[in-house]
């Protein structure tokens, strides 16, 4: 069997607890080099995963090795040049999320994607989760009839508790946003992918506790769908001790809840009479506190859609609508006003 040759650029948080275990963790995957500006994190998850070339340039990277794909777990300033070189490159990439700071960076990087014919993907892992996955079976399916409203949510302690280099996330510059491009992206992109796209914001945005903090430390959004279903996003770097990343459908014949309740990771509530409460056997939702980590689904969706065996389940396109829909956000926030999400240009 030929292994994919993967090369992995950026060797932080998000590289050492998803993207490196889960190549790792396949056989038909060989992880033939990674890229880190500090060295010795490079060399360090070199060691842990017996990879034998360890960079420091990027660019000498894709030139030197004869990859198949990338890896891109680096700060969001840099997603968008860093996708375009790999893909000149003619390699398939994996970006992480956010997939870029601005829709011209997207647009760029989806374009020349598709002129390369290479897979982009994007690390939204939220629509792989097993009980997403389960909870857009029971949405389509009719079982609690038509959504009316939602509450999604996600919030933890901040990016200083998941990453020791992570100062970046608190940097306008490098970030473009604070909690809500780190992770209102994940619950935009999981509303739109289970209902429908979001076709208008209002959005108040703060930094409430985060010093030398140049982005939002707490969001809240209103939204309304294509189809006329309002709810909220919340996305917050102080929830503490516990974080918090549920979704709540409250539907035409009942409720269900997503990630809500501690002992039950989907529920649903029935009103007719004799119903009651149906709890499904499904994982729990993976999670970055102690304890909670099991595989995201992406590195398979991403091996497999490169093998051709699955249809890329997270195309560029889809990291776009998410990421217009946080400018649109962004955008609600500063001019106190609501904002129509074509409103938002490259
Ligand atoms: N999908 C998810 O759930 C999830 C979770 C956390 C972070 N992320 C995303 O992953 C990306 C990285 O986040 P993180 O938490 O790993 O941050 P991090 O700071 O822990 O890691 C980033 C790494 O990139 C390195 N780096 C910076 N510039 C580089 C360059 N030019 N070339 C090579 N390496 C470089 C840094 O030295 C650092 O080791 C971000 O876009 C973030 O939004 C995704």
């Amino acid at each position: 069997m030929k292994k994919v040759r993967i090369g992995v650029i950026g060797t932080g948080a998000i590289a050492k607890y998803r993207h490196l275990p889960e190549y790792a963790a396949r056989e038909d995957v060989e992880i033939v080099a990674v890229c880190d500006i500090i060295e010795a994190k490079a060399q360090k998850m070199a060691a842990r995963y017996g990879v034998k070339k360890v960079y420091t340039d990027y660019k000498k990277m894709i030139a030197e090795e004869k990859l198949d794909a990338v890896s891109i777990c680096i700060p969001n300033y840099l997603h968008a040049e860093v996708t375009i070189a790999a893909l000149e490159k003619d390699l398939h990439v994996l970006v992480e999320k956010p997939m870029a700071t601005s829709l011209a960076e997207s647009q760029k990087m989806i374009n020349t994607a598709k002129k390369r014919g290479k897979v982009l993907m994007v690390g939204q892992n939220q629509r792989l989760a097993p009980l997403h996955v389960l909870a857009k079976k029971i949405i389509d399916s009719g079982m609690l009839g038509k959504v009316y409203t939602f509450r999604t949510v996600f919030g933890h302690a901040g990016p200083e508790h998941w990453s020791p280099t992570g100062s970046w996330f608190f940097d306008k510059e490098k970030a473009f946003a604070g909690s809500l491009a780190d992770l209102g992206v994940h619950k935009i992109d999981l509303i739109q992918w289970l209902l429908t796209d979001i076709e208008e914001v209002a959005c108040f945005s703060a930094t409430l506790e985060k010093k030398n903090c140049t982005v939002d430390d707490n969001s809240v959004v209103i939204v309304r769908m294509k189809n006329g279903i309002i709810g909220t996003v919340e996305t917050s770097w102080t929830y503490k001790p516990k974080e918090d990343n549920g979704t709540t459908f409250f539907c035409e014949k009942g409720i269900l809840k997503m990630a809500v309740e501690p002992d039950a990771p989907l529920v649903a509530y029935f009103n007719e009479p004799g119903k009651g409460r149906l709890a499904f056997e499904v994982p729990k939702m993976q999670s970055n506190e102690e304890g909670g980590q099991f595989s995201s689904g992406v590195i398979d969706g991403f091996i497999n859609t490169i093998k051709g065996e699955i249809e890329n389940p997270i195309p560029g396109s889809e990291g776009e609508k998410a990421l217009r829909a946080v400018l649109a956000c962004i955008e609600s926030a500063k001019s106190n006003r609501k904002v129509l999400v074509k409103e938002v240009e490259a």
